[in-house]
């Protein structure tokens, strides 16, 4: 009894020491965020806290159910992630540009002015990338394929995510070289159109999306080619299950890994659920997999055989040989930016193709028009014959579609900071000063989808207001705008993509120092596989009892709404198999 209550003491202590240690916190900052001079909000968990990430969901709903105010207040408003994506545009509308959520932990700094953010990108120094979320993005599953490191630098070193310069190990002009992109995801693509086929209804969109796209990966970064295995055709002991396979079930698990720690899933001396176990596991394995690739790598490398081999691995290891002044990559360094390139590109380019697909389905007017543009451009060759020089500048259709689909559903939020200093920056008229550790977080949604920039039908998925008719080959593009096709001379089409309003209207691959160094890679990406998907096949949903083709279509488009949500870190639809979809040969 003695022992029972002795417990009970100590737990009631424990929360009352916490509650009063985080009152005080969220009080001072609340002091802080004052200063900015712009309207608060105050929410009493941080959207970062460990346990709430895995809470926050199931408490929030829980607690919607309470009547009148209890149910509906900043608390189940404004305190679990996601939740500007239902409440879309309303939080500015109310608030004016510029809002604070005071937190214990964090002041997030709201910001929709594209001119204030483009300003906030530019200068980079002022307000650097916020490196710890990106670190806390990665640094659980690094921590599994590195050497024992501590929490957060987890490869003993700096890597191109968790430096605060893009200097170290930057991948950017090390990624291989988009031709063979081009031809992978090509020939990828043409075989998940086949699986589909053969089905004719399909629910697996989501996985064989992420298949893809990790194949895609392997052979980019490691030089290894995987022949496409569709959802039910997948063998966890094939050679790719090694790689693919662990990183999936870890990407999956990331959540989970982040709130109990790696070490936990690894330690032989807990009782843990299979499940579990295996999580571990994949760690264990991808790790292997990378050694075991290095080392093949650098056996090559001894016998001079490097020289032509344009995946990242190589040119990786060739930069590890430097001598001299600007010192070489260390393995573990290598291995950190292999992990983080894989990590980094294969949920985004998975879940925007897997958004793409739905749209697409309920739109079969846009899978004309671009199947329109495939004919044009590819006629009826082969795949083998499709030349990423001359075709991919040609489908400036399909990639509209990836300008769309990325503009409606962002997946990745990027979050910059007032590191040591307060600054100064000019929002709506009005010049803010923020004090440091501010954390800023660009209001995406509202960029890239209020009417007042995009025009009336700012929340539809329309893939045509990127494409105008040029006259002469002349437009109203700027030549630095993400609408712009660098390498595209040719105006047989008489088509051009058009910029965004402006370049804070558009923040897919983030902006200024620190975009996504792989842009262009997803890009080809992108485009091989619409072309390998919409040439000769179209996507419907497939129709209930008595359903029309119009109230199938509007199905869709509903789905899309209320299934996206932030499963693990990233925007993506959470549940794509519960929509069938059917697949067949277009006339
Ligand atoms: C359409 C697909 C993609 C989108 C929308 C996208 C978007 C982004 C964004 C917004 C960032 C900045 C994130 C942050 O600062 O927290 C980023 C960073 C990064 N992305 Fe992408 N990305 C895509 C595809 C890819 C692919 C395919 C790869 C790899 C081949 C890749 C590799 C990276 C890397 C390595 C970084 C970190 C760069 C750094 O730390 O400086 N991305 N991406």
């Amino acid at each position: 009894m003695i022992s029972v209550l002795l417990t009970c003491w100590v737990f009631l202590a424990l929360g009352t020491t916490w509650t009063a240690y985080s009152s005080y916190c969220l009080y001072c900052n609340y002091v802080e965020a004052r200063k900015i001079g712009v309207p608060l909000r105050i929410i009493p968990i941080d959207h970062l806290n460990k346990l709430w990430l895995l809470l926050d969901k199931q408490v929030i709903s829980l607690v919607r159910r309470l009547p009148w105010v209890l149910g509906r207040n900043n608390f189940t408003r404004f305190n679990y992630r996601g939740w500007h994506e239902h409440d879309a545009l309303r939080a500015h509308d109310e608030m004016g540009e510029a809002f604070v959520l005071v937190t214990p932990s964090h002041n997030w700094l709201h910001l929709a002015d594209p001119d204030a953010v483009i300003n906030m990108y530019r200068r980079g120094k002022d307000f650097p990338r916020w490196v710890k979320i990106t670190k806390f993005r990665v640094h659980f599953t690094y921590k599994f394929i590195g050497v024992q490191l501590e929490m957060l630098d987890v490869f003993g070193g700096p890597n191109i995510a968790t430096s605060k310069t893009n200097g170290v190990a930057d991948p950017s002009d090390r990624l291989p070289c988009n031709g063979i992109v081009w031809s992978e995801a090509i020939s990828l693509g043409d075989e998940m159109a086949c699986y589909w086929a053969a089905k004719g209804t399909f629910t697996s969109v989501g996985e064989d999306a992420q298949t893809l796209s990790l194949h895609v990966l392997s052979k980019a970064c490691f030089g290894q080619s995987f022949a496409f295995e569709g959802h039910d055709e997948r063998q966890q002991t094939s050679v790719s299950a090694s790689f693919r396979f662990s990183l999936l079930t870890i990407m999956e698990n990331s959540l989970l890994i982040l709130a109990l720690g790696p070490g936990f899933f690894m330690n032989p001396w807990l009782p843990l659920p299979s499940t579990w176990r295996d999580l571990g596991q994949a760690c264990a394995k991808f790790k292997k997999h990378m050694a075991y690739l290095y080392n093949q790598k650098l056996n090559v490398l001894a016998e001079g055989q490097l020289g032509g081999d344009s995946t990242l691995m190589a040119s990786l290891i060739r930069a590890s040989q430097k001598k001299g002044e600007s010192k070489g990559l260390t393995e573990e360094e290598i291995y950190g930016t292999m992990f983080v390139v894989s990590f980094a590109g294969h949920d985004t380019t998975a879940h925007l193709v897997t958004y793409a697909i739905f749209f697409l389905a309920a739109n079969p007017s846009v899978q004309d028009w671009i199947a329109d543009e495939l004919r044009r451009v590819l006629g009826n060759r082969p795949r083998q014959d499709w030349d990423y020089h001359t075709d991919f500048p040609r489908l400036k259709r399909c990639l509209a579609t990836l300008y769309e689909t990325l503009r409606v559903k962002t997946p990745v939020a990027e979050v910059k900071w007032a590191e040591r200093s307060a600054q100064s920056l000019d929002v709506g008229g009005k010049t803010l000063v923020i004090p440091p550790g501010t954390l800023i977080v660009p209001s995406y949604l509202y960029v890239h989808k209020h009417p007042r920039f995009w025009g009336q039908d700012a929340q539809e998925w329309r893939p045509e207001r990127w494409i105008e008719k040029s006259t002469n080959g002349k437009s109203r593009q700027r030549d630095d705008e993400p609408g712009q096709q660098s390498d595209d001379g040719d105006y047989d089409s008489h088509e051009v993509l058009l910029p965004p309003p402006s370049r804070g209207n558009y923040l897919g691959w983030s902006e200024g120092a620190r975009d996504c160094p792989a842009k262009k890679f997803s890009q080809v990406e992108w485009v091989a596989i619409l072309a390998a998907l919409f040439r000769d096949w179209e996507v419907q949903p497939s129709r209930l009892e008595n359903e029309t083709s119009a109230q199938a279509r509007t199905r869709v488009l509903d789905f899309i709404e209320k299934d996206s949500d932030y499963g693990g870190l990233l925007l993506q639809l959470m549940h794509p198999e519960r929509l069938p979809l059917a697949w067949s040969k277009r006339c």
